[in-house]
């Protein structure tokens, strides 16, 4: 079976999880409840947020600790910019020696309310 492991916020990577797992199958396992290393799992797809250009502590914390010889298949999703995420992911899981085969990233609606609030503020700037 194919281990589906995520970290969501707001749901967009969790309805990634499950159109993924109505396709192909698999069992999705919460990364902030997960303890295990995927090697129960044939092969591995781990999902996750962008933030920050980099990825959520608790996807930083599973990486090391994850089986080093199952396939790893990496999908980021992201609201605006990768800001080279993707590149960074890649590096990240090699230098703990797992056998990443792929990163795609997936263009979800922005949760990052800080940066529209911005953007607002910005519009209302008069000169
Ligand atoms: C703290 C934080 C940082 C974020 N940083 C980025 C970013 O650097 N680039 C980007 O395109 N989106 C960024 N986002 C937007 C999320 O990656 C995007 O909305 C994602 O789909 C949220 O997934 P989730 O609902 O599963 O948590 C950020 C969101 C949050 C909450």
């Amino acid at each position: 079976m194919i281990g589906i492991l995520y970290f969501s916020s707001t749901s967009n990577t969790l309805y990634i999880a499950q159109k993924i797992q109505s396709r192909i199958g698999g069992s999705i396992k919460y990364i902030p409840n997960y303890k295990g290393d995927g090697s129960e799992f044939e092969k591995i797809i781990l999902l996750t947020p962008i933030y920050s250009y980099g990825m959520p502590t608790f996807v930083y914390d599973i990486i090391p600790r994850l089986n080093k010889t199952k396939e790893l298949i990496v999908i980021q999703n992201y609201g605006g910019m990768v800001g080279g995420a993707d590149y960074f992911m890649y590096q990240y899981s090699s230098k703990h020696g797992l056998n990443i085969k792929a990163v795609y990233v997936l263009k979800m609606p922005e949760n990052f309310t800080l940066t529209f609030t911005l953007f607002r503020n910005f519009t209302y700037i008069e000169f």
